[in-house]
């Protein structure tokens, strides 16, 4: 039977460090003032979200989101010793996307130099739960024979759109750049516990004003009503969020998306090498695994010092673990994910 199997990881995080002291100071072009901009400090967001420093790409207006998937992809073929040529599909993952359209999928397509029509692009709009989205699709389309190499992405440039002032403060602090990438491919094995044995995806549109960054309202004419010079007064450039609602959601999704992956999969943690939750808040994390009765020392996190990267932050996770000696081959790894629309889900792998 043919079984989908991760064949490689990658990740890649910008160099620049922000630690919550250097936050407080930053414009919206990430340049220090004498002042702080925004009213928060060091002890709140670790106490409330574990964050202590995130990753911002250089102010210099040249990176973009696609930049950030190219050297995460490269890796990750690499690692799975897989030709870029080869890849027949792509699946990306962002909310932070290059332009409006087309989708990053193909501008990745051109970087990596396999444009001319062999690489379908499908680009995802599932924010924190691309991931287990992104899986399920490259599991679905592998297993039937459509694709033989698909390369599921996950990247972030959220510092470009972040709220540098204290009107924005519960969302900035939380968010970082980065991008992750996986190579999957099939195999013909009996063995029904190896690679992708499960993944589950959920959503509840009555969340979807919860969590959003609009820009602008195509029913709207004119669709774009904001001064891009007068970002104070535009609160469509930047995301909005109802913290505590997204917070207990977040939770109970997590939660259970995980405890139905096992009944389904009739595993117990026993099987399960690793759980890697999705990283938008520490807090959250330690809830879920409290809730859900999984072994503490399974639980796999990056919040701290990369933040919130969305779409990337479960391939990242564990790739960081990988690189620590934890995280081996064949190890299974239990995912589950929460985001903005609301969706969510979960799903075991073996990497
Ligand atoms: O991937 C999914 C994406 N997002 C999430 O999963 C985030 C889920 N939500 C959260 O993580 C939490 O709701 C936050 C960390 C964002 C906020 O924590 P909270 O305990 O829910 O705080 P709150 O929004 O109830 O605000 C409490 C106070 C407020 O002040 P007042 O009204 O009590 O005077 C906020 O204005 O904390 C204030 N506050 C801050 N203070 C310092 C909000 N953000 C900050 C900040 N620094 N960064």
């Amino acid at each position: 039977m043919i079984r989908t199997q991760v064949l490689g990881i990658g990740s890649y995080v910008p160099d620049r460090i922000v630690t919550n002291d250097e936050l407080r100071f930053l414009n919206e072009r990430h340049e220090r003032q004498a002042e702080p901009t925004i009213q928060t400090d060091d002890a709140w967001i670790q106490q409330r979200t574990g964050i202590r420093e995130r990753r911002y790409v250089a102010n210099d207006g040249q990176t973009s989101t696609s930049d950030l998937a190219l050297q995460a992809s490269q890796r990750a073929l690499a690692d799975a010793g897989v030709a870029a040529s080869e890849i027949d599909c792509i699946i990306f993952g962002s909310l932070s996307p290059d332009f409006h359209f087309p989708g990053t999928g193909v501008v990745l397509q051109q970087k990596l130099g396999i444009s001319g029509g062999n690489c379908a692009c499908y680009d995802i709009r599932q924010q924190c739960s691309s991931f287990v989205y992104g899986l399920q699709m490259a599991d679905a389309l592998i297993k039937t024979g459509v694709y033989k190499r698909v390369l599921l992405v996950g990247a972030e440039l959220h510092s470009h759109s972040l709220d540098f002032t204290t009107r924005g403060r519960d969302v900035t602090v939380l968010f970082g750049d980065g991008a992750s990438a996986m190579v999957l491919g099939p195999q013909d094995t009996d063995d029904a516990r190896s690679g992708v044995l499960y993944t589950a995806a959920y959503a509840d549109g009555s969340g979807a004003n919860d969590l959003n960054l609009k820009i602008y309202e195509i029913k709207r004419l004119p669709y774009l009503d904001y001064d891009p010079k007068d970002r104070d007064n535009n609160k469509l450039m930047y995301p909005h969020m109802d913290g505590k609602r997204v917070f207990l959601n977040a939770i109970r999704g997590m939660v259970m998306s995980s405890q139905k992956a096992l009944a389904v999969t009739g595993m117990t943690w026993d099987d399960i090498t690793w759980f890697v939750p999705h990283q938008a808040n520490l807090r959250i994390n330690e809830k879920v695994v409290e809730f859900a009765k999984i072994p503490p020392e399974k639980a796999l996190n990056t919040i701290q010092f990369y933040g919130n990267t969305t779409a990337a932050t479960v391939p990242l996770t564990i790739d960081y673990w990988r690189q620590q000696g934890k995280v081996k081959k064949g190890d299974r790894i239990l995912t589950s994910v929460f985001g903005s629309g609301f969706t969510w889900g979960a799903a075991i792998f073996q990497v």
